[in-house]
């Protein structure tokens, strides 16, 4: 990493290689010939390694979506909410209930999201605070729900949920279990079959680097036979361009219903390549090493953080400001010491920062990019001990 060049470390859409931009450059083609079923099969193959599926041929014509397991992948057009909305409109009736503990922003998007299309019971931690899993387990015991829904990696927030935990709650209450994926999925570990996942999504700007404004969600098949039942009872949630239908009608064929987002699949199915060359691990490993070197350093130089200490995620850190600093900070980072990070949302608003650790971005930019932070602190007159801060990243 130069000095000179920029650090930019802010947990989405995050910087995408050279093979993704190329990719996004290419000439454009038809929506339906053979050359673009070959990108979607492209981009379905390498979603299935993102999503930790059983693999797919990346080749039209052979079911790329679907894999030796239970699960297909679905592209959407959109970021990551017009995934989960698709998810959320088509597998509920207006009258079914279903439980969302959130802690945090995304989270309670997801119960917002709930709500224009069916009941919610919404528990309601504080941001940053884990779920009280035997308050989980007594809501799970009442028999009423039809599914429980998470946003499994809390970005507001930077807090991951015990997923494997409540999967297997939601497993003994024959509950469906549905997670918000998209600051997880290729950032660190996601099990959809382990945890008997209905649907997970993804968001293309995130952990795969790829480019904003494309989806995709992981569907099993009792997902898909509710949506048909539903369906069929004539008890669909009103929705028209996210029918999952008309998505699960073409997706045989490596098609989309409407005319596809071509160049993005293009560019995702350049990044997910990048991805499928670094392999899974490596990538939740790479993003550990990154989160655990902030976590300690940060640790060892007095800061706070606002997630709870055993479920610190391995994707975003969220950060306390000391005393006496707020944005500015940021404001500096950004034009005198070239580094990106990102501020809080809401009512945290000025209270705290977070560092992405996300997609391609090297340890050596972390590096550096927590150098400077320590810099830019000591510019508003915050002296923080003397540390090695490479020894924090090995
Ligand atoms: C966990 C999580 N869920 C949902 C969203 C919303 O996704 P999008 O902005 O792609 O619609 C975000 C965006 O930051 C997120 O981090």
């Amino acid at each position: 990493m130069d000095s000179n060049d920029d650090c930019f470390l802010v947990p989405g859409p995050v910087r995408m290689s050279d093979e993704c931009l190329q990719a996004l450059a290419s000439p454009v083609m038809t929506a339906r010939g053979a050359e673009f079923r070959d990108v979607m099969a492209h981009l379905n193959s390498g979603l299935r390694h993102a999503f930790n599926l059983a693999p797919s041929e990346p080749v039209r014509g052979v079911q790329s979506w679907a894999g030796d397991d239970d699960y297909k992948v679905v592209v959407v057009s959109g970021s990551g909410t017009a995934a989960m909305e698709m998810v959320i409109a088509n597998r509920f009736r207006s009258n079914d209930l279903v439980l969302v503990p959130t802690n945090g922003k995304f989270g309670e998007r997801v119960a917002e999201m709930c709500k224009r299309f069916c009941n919610v019971k919404h528990l309601q931690y504080e941001w940053g605070r884990a779920f009280d899993l035997y308050e989980l387990e007594q809501q799970l015991e009442r028999g009423c729900y039809e599914s429980l829904l998470i946003c499994h990696n809390e970005t507001s927030t930077g807090i991951t949920q015990d997923a494997a935990a409540i999967a297997e709650m939601c497993a003994r209450h024959k509950t469906s279990f549905i997670l918000d994926g998209i600051t997880s999925v290729g950032g660190t570990a996601v099990h959809p079959e382990e945890w008997n996942a209905e649907a997970v999504v993804i968001g293309a700007q995130k952990c795969t680097a790829g480019p904003s404004g494309i989806a995709a969600v992981a569907i099993n098949s009792h997902f898909i036979e509710r949506v048909h039942a539903i369906r069929e009872q004539g008890d669909s949630n009103p929705n028209y361009y996210f029918d999952m239908v008309s998505a699960l009608k073409k997706g045989d064929d490596d098609q989309t219903p409407w005319t596809p987002a071509i160049n993005l699949a293009m560019g995702w199915g350049a990044a997910l390549e990048v991805l499928k060359n670094e392999t899974n691990e490596g990538r939740w490993n790479r993003c550990q090493t990154m989160a655990k070197g902030v976590r300690n350093l940060f640790t060892d130089l007095g800061f706070e953080f606002l997630a709870d200490s055993e479920q610190r995620s391995d994707t975003v850190t969220a950060i306390l400001y000391p005393e006496g600093i707020n944005d500015e900070w940021r404001t500096r980072l950004k034009d005198d010491f070239n580094t990106q990070v990102i501020g809080a949302q809401d009512h945290l608003k000025g209270k705290m920062f977070r560092v992405g650790s996300m997609g391609e971005t090297p340890i050596s930019e972390m590096i550096e990019g927590c150098k400077r932070m320590i810099e830019c602190f000591a510019t508003f007159g915050h002296e923080l001990p003397q540390l090695d801060v490479d020894s924090y990243f090995v």
